[in-house]
């Protein structure tokens, strides 16, 4: 744990506190409200975090047997494949700049269709599961972002679809970072 001071850094009190939350309710009715917080008020963050120019970012800053946390940082023009989340729990916080949320309903052999469409702002938060809608997260058009996600419970592959025939393949996830510490195989 990193302290300032006497005190556990924010980052690290945003997990102690999700850590009792998940303790408390599997569910974890005030995860988006820890969450939106957190983004509000706190930048300690960022050191967890780095673009790369050719992909997404993804940076675990906890996991556990319950919930991962991490920061992702989109590029200009970087987006996530429409994807699903395997049966579980997924909020994400904007902690920077403005993220967009494209949503898409499928139907087994059809191409996903186009659903609810967001913006969010810094300390806004979003939630889905798959029985709500798949989903593409991005920075908003011609800027970059960054946001925090919280899944629960950790997986570490997902099904993508083809926006054009709706067909469907397994992604592998990978970091680019784990607590801090770059992973020199990353693969987004
Ligand atoms: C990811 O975790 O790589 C994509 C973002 C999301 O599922 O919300």
């Amino acid at each position: 744990m990193r302290y300032h001071g006497w005190m556990p850094a924010p980052i690290e009190r945003l997990v102690e506190d999700l850590c009792r939350e998940f303790r408390r309710d599997a569910r974890a009715p005030a995860a988006a409200e820890l969450l939106a917080r957190y983004a509000l008020g706190n930048e300690d963050w960022r050191p967890y975090s780095f673009f790369d120019p050719q992909h997404y970012t993804r940076h675990q800053i906890e996991r556990n047997a319950e919930f991962e946390l991490l920061v992702l940082c989109w590029g200009v023009g970087q987006a996530s494949p429409i994807h699903n989340h395997e049966g579980q729990n997924c909020w994400m916080a904007v902690v920077e700049g403005e993220i967009d949320e494209l949503q898409y309903h499928h139907a087994a052999g059809s191409p996903p269709v186009l659903g609810r469409q967001a913006r969010l702002g810094r300390g806004e938060v979003a939630f889905i599961r798959d029985e709500i809608a798949l989903h593409v997260v991005r920075s908003k058009p011609g800027t970059s972002g960054v946001s925090l996600h919280l899944y629960s419970k950790p997986y570490d592959a997902c099904n993508v679809y083809c926006e054009r025939t709706g067909v469907i393949a397994r992604k592998s996830l990978s970091y680019d970072s784990i607590r801090g510490r770059r992973v020199e195989t990353s693969q987004v």
